[in-house]
């Protein structure tokens, strides 16, 4: 993916939004943060996306996690959109400010165009660190709606990693076991993981393929 990617600085850019101007490193402050792109307000598949971040806002802020929706139209006109987002998702509250980029510009410094058409913005998000990094990107195509379970467990993941040296498998789950670092030795382990490990006996006989819950 060309320009803003993993492990890049967030441009501090100041953006007009719902809740007035946003510096994104103000913003972001000392948490992580979602930021996330839309096609265009007034738009089916945004209207569900947007109301969808509304339902699960609780969820972001049990997580110290903080939102911020960017269309490709002004903040009057997102205003306008808010009472239909929240009509038709159950009066659920758009409590997080909405960007406005009509110029189209901040989709640019952002990596948020879509490549098919560079006109128009895909459905990016981006999960920016504490340290204004950003941690993880999704680049969809407006034809496909995000799944908001999807991106609160990438986001788990993405905390737990933060805290302990692990990583999550395939399909993983809250509440089910990560695997230990490849960089941590079996001593090491049995130091930083002393509710134990199990090992996966594997053909190679190489102990690379280690669980523990944390
Ligand atoms: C939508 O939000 O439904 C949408 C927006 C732009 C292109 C296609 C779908």
């Amino acid at each position: 993916m060309p320009g803003l990617t993993l492990g890049d600085s967030l441009p501090n850019l100041e953006v007009e939004t719902t809740h007035g101007k946003i510096k994104l490193h103000d913003y972001v402050n000392n948490s992580y943060t979602i930021i996330f792109s839309h096609p265009g307000d007034f738009t089916p598949v945004c209207t569900t996306e947007l109301g969808m971040m509304a339902a699960y806002a609780d969820k972001f802020a049990q997580r110290g996690v903080k939102l911020l929706g960017l269309s490709c139209d002004d903040v009057n006109s997102h205003n306008e959109w808010i009472k239909d987002i929240e009509a038709f998702n159950n009066g659920h509250k758009v409590t997080y400010p909405i960007a406005a980029d009509p110029k189209k510009n901040i989709i640019k410094q952002l990596n948020m165009v879509d490549p098919d058409d560079t006109q128009s913005p895909s459905r990016a998000l981006h999960i920016v660190g504490p340290d204004k990094k950003i941690k993880l990107s999704f680049l969809y195509p407006a034809s496909t709606g995000r799944n908001m379970d999807e991106v609160v467990r990438a986001l788990d993941s993405l905390l737990k990693a933060s805290k302990h040296k692990i990583a999550t498998p395939a399909n993983w789950k809250p509440g089910e076991p990560v695997v230990i670092a490849p960089s941590v030795s079996n001593d090491e382990a049995k130091e930083m993981f002393p509710q134990g490990f199990d090992t996966a006996d594997l053909p190679s006989k190489k102990e690379y393929l280690r669980f523990t819950v944390v």
